[in-house]
C-alpha cells in the first residue's frame, strides 16, 4: 500500500516535472522569438532591399523621369552625357558622317558653339538638315540630351562653362511646334559588349541610328521597296559595303568592335525585316 502510495507520487511529480519542462521551453522559446533580434536574412532592411527591385519596376514610373539627382550608378540615374554620346551621337559624329561636326574638332565646333547651348538644343530637339530630331535619341530625355551636347563642345574647344553644370533645363524656348523628321520609336540601345551579339541587338546598338529613320539615305529599315535593290547584291555584296563602307554608310556601321560575324548577324536581321 505505502509502496504503491510512494509510486504513484513519484510517477506524478514525474509527469509534473516533464509538464514544467515542456512549458519552459515554449515560453522560452516564444519570449526569445519576441524579443530576440530576427535573422539578419529577415530584417526589414534585407527584405526590403530584397524586394527593392521588383518594386521599383513595379511603379511604372518612366525610368528616365527619376529624380534629376547626378547618381552616378543604377540604371534608373539620368545617363550622362558621355554615355549617350558613346551609344548614339558618336555614330555621325565621331567621324563627321553627312557632315556632323566632328567631335573633338575645335574649329568644326566654333561656329556652333557660337549659338549658345540654348541654340544647340532646338537644333538637337528638332533636327537641323542631316542631323536628324533627338539625334536618334527616342528615349533620351531633354537633359540628357543636353548633357551629350555639353560633353561634346567641352571635348571641341567649347568651354565647360559653355552651359551651367546645374542641369536646369531652360526648356528650349523657340516653340518647337513644328516637328520634322519623324523619328521612328527606337529601342534603348542595348550596349553590352558580350561575345556574339544577335543580329537584333547589333541593329539596335549601333545601325538602328541610320537605317531606323533613313538617316543620311540609309536604306529605311522594314521598307521593302528601298531594300529590293540591296537584297539583290547578295549577302557577300553586303557584307563588302558594311566592312568598307560605301558613301555615306561608315565602315562597319561604326561598330568597330563588331565581328564580321556580328555584322553579318546585323545584316542579316536586317534583311529579313525588309523584304
Ligand atoms: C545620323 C547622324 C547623326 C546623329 C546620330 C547625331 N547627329 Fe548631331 N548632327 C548631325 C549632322 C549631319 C549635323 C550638322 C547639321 C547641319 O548643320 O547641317 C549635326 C549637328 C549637331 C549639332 C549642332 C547643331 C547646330 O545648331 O549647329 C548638335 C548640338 C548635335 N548635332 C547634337 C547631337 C546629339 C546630342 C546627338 C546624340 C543624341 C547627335 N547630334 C546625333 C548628324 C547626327
Ligand atoms: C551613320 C549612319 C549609318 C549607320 C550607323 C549604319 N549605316 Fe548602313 N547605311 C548607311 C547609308 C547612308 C547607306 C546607303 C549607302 C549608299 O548606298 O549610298 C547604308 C547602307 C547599308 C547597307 C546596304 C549596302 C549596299 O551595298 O547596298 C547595308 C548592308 C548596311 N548599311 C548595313 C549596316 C549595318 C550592319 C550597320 C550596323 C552595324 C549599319 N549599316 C549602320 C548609313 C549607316
Amino acid at each position: 500500500m505505502s509502496a504503491s502510495s510512494s509510486e504513484k507520487g513519484l510517477g506524478l511529480s514525474m509527469v509534473l516535472f516533464g509538464v514544467a519542462i515542456v512549458v519552459i521551453v515554449v515560453i522560452k522559446t516564444a519570449v526569445g522569438a519576441l524579443t530576440s533580434p530576427p535573422p539578419a536574412d529577415m530584417s526589414d532592411a534585407a527584405v526590403a532591399e530584397r524586394i527593392a527591385p521588383v518594386g521599383q519596376m513595379n511603379t511604372g514610373e518612366p525610368i528616365a523621369a527619376a529624380a534629376p539627382a547626378p547618381a552616378a550608378s543604377g540604371s534608373t540615374a539620368p545617363r550622362s552625357g558621355e554615355e549617350i554620346y558613346n551609344t548614339v551621337c558618336m555614330a555621325c559624329h565621331a567621324n563627321g558622317v553627312a557632315g556632323a561636326p566632328k567631335f573633338g574638332d575645335a574649329e568644326q565646333w566654333a561656329p556652333r558653339i557660337a549659338k549658345g547651348i540654348d541654340g544647340l538644343m532646338h537644333s538637337a530637339l528638332n533636327g537641323l538638315n542631316a542631323m536628324p530630331a533627338r539625334g536618334t535619341c527616342a528615349n533620351c530625355s531633354d537633359d540628357e540630351l543636353k548633357a551629350a551636347i555639353e560633353f561634346m563642345v567641352s571635348k571641341s574647344g567649347g568651354e565647360s562653362a559653355a552651359a551651367p553644370a546645374a542641369a536646369e533645363a531652360p526648356a528650349a524656348a523657340p516653340a518647337p511646334a513644328a516637328e520634322p523628321a519623324p523619328v521612328a520609336a527606337v529601342e534603348a540601345p542595348a550596349a553590352e559588349a558580350a561575345a556574339g551579339r544577335s543580329g537584333d541587338a547589333i541593329y539596335h546598338a549601333a545601325c538602328f541610328v541610320c537605317h531606323a529613320t533613313g538617316a543620311a539615305g540609309a536604306p529605311l529599315f522594314g521598307n521593302a521597296e528601298q531594300w529590293a535593290p540591296r537584297i539583290a547584291k547578295g549577302m557577300d555584296g553586303l557584307m563588302h559595303s558594311a566592312l568598307n563602307g560605301l558613301n555615306a554608310m561608315p565602315p562597319r556601321g561604326t561598330c568597330a568592335d563588331c565581328t564580321d560575324a556580328e555584322l553579318q548577324g546585323a545584316i542579316q536581321y536586317m534583311v529579313d525585316n525588309s523584304k
